[in-house]
């Protein structure tokens, strides 16, 4: 088990250039799946997830080559449909490879890749839209295998805008045959640059980034080669760092559309930013100001940062309260925080987090990718040493993390076997 020591108390001041996306790296990874030719793919970030979906394509039958920088993807000899158990169940994000083997092979079997520390995270969207497209899905004994002849496209309507199950159905459809609408779908950049990256191959969707895509189902898709959007919920941990330390930090290689909701909630709190071309320049203040925060599916305020800014609002002056309406459970984080000091409480979907004049060091524990960082974003706010166990989860997510971090001036190390 790996841990960090942190010597909280320093501002952070400098330049961070923020990495590619994972959640969009994600998708994007299992779309070279669907055209079996070679995909050249840009700025995805070495992080565990990436490299975890990269070694499943290499079981599937894959060329993968890896050089600064750049991954090529040759996916024209996969002869396998299934999923590796083990690797599924490390990351239960996978499913999206499901989407992407069935809309080439139109068979696949995978293992249900159960729940995590934020909640039970079914589903259930997904396979009602496969059986939708008149794919038969047999669920048996934690084991899900889907058939058909063809897939036919739809109209398809979720009962809630999830992400993946709106990446799943566009991996699926793109060589549908007909067509298929997704209404309510999810709105998140990392759908649309999905979408680009898969009309650059040749398919034909349309809407993405809108509650309505449209997928005209094509015959073949060819290779292609596509750069991978900045990270924006890296980009906000890397804000919120800045502002919990009174810092002054340069963000560079971000798209400000899709931080809209955070820097707002930033400045709420008291910080002066301003917005470059595709970077941020943000000042803390002495002093952060509590605010009330809701997440919502975007364009509203990202779950993913939730607990960065709980941990961030620990020393603000007031009292802040958060809504978590995306996860059930997403707020195992601040039993942890409540061991450096701070002053909160959980109710259903609230938290009401009580301002302290100060939190101190302890040791702490991770329990998944971002209530780890969380934990991190308080801890350099703290005037001592803390210790975060577990910070494997921190990794997962995050490239170069500490590395990042001591560059701003943090005094982080990393400890363990
Ligand atoms: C994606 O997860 C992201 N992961 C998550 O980021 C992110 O928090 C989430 O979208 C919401 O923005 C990746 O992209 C790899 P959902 P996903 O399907 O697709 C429920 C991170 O930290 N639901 O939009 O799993 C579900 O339980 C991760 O980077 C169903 O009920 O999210 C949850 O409560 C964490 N049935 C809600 O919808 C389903 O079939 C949102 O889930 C699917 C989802």
């Amino acid at each position: 088990m790996k841990s960090y020591i942190i010597q909280g108390g320093n501002a952070l001041n400098g330049e961070v250039n923020i990495s590619g996306s994972k959640n969009a790296s994600l998708p994007i990874i299992a779309s070279s799946i669907l055209n079996g030719d070679i995909t050249r793919l840009y700025n995805v970030p070495k992080i565990h997830d990436t490299q975890i979906t990269l070694e499943i394509l290499k079981i599937l039958g894959c060329k993968i080559r890896v050089n600064s920088g750049k991954i090529e993807i040759n996916s024209k000899n996969i002869n396998k449909i299934e999923i590796p158990e083990d690797l599924m169940r490390q990351m239960r994000s996978t499913v999206v490879l499901a989407g992407a083997i069935l809309g080439r092979f139109k068979e696949v079997k995978f293992s249900y890749p159960g729940g995590c520390e934020i909640g039970a995270r079914p589903i259930d969207l997904h396979l009602a839209a496969f059986r939708k497209l008149g794919i038969e899905v047999e669920e048996n004994c934690g084991f899900i295998h889907c058939k058909c002849d063809k897939i036919v496209g739809t109209n398809i309507n979720l009962d809630f805008p999830s992400v993946g199950a709106t990446e799943n159905i566009i991996l699926a459809t793109v060589l549908a045959e007909g067509t298929t609408v997704i209404n309510n779908a999810a709105m998140e950049p990392e759908i649309v640059d999905l979408a680009n990256c898969l009309t650059k191959m040749g398919a034909k969707i349309y809407g993405a980034g809108t509650n309505s895509i449209k997928i005209i189902g094509v015959e073949k898709l060819k290779g292609a080669g596509y750069k991978v959007m900045p990270d924006r919920i890296e980009a906000g941990t890397f804000l919120c760092a800045a502002a919990v330390t009174s810092g002054n930090v340069k963000v560079n290689n971000i798209v400000i559309s899709d931080l809209i909701p955070v820097i707002h909630k930033l400045e709420e709190a008291g910080c002066k930013i301003y917005e470059g071309k595709n970077y941020i320049q943000i000042r803390g203040p002495k002093k952060l100001k509590a605010i009330e925060i809701k997440t919502m599916p975007y364009p509203g305020f990202p779950t993913d940062l939730q607990q960065i800014f709980g941990a961030m609002l620990t020393t603000a002056k007031g009292t802040s309260v958060i809504i978590e309406n995306i996860f059930e459970n997403r707020y195992k984080y601040t039993s942890e925080l409540v061991r450096l000091g701070a002053k909160i409480t959980v109710e259903g979907k609230m938290a009401v987090i009580e301002g302290k004049r100060k939190i101190t060091g302890a040791t702490v524990k991770s329990y998944d990718l971002r209530g780890g960082a969380a934990l991190v974003i308080a801890a350099l706010a703290v005037k001592g040493k803390t210790k975060i166990d577990n910070i494997e989860y921190i990794f997962r997510g995050y490239e170069n993390f500490d590395q990042k971090l001591k560059g701003l001036g943090a005094n982080i190390k990393k400890v363990g076997d």
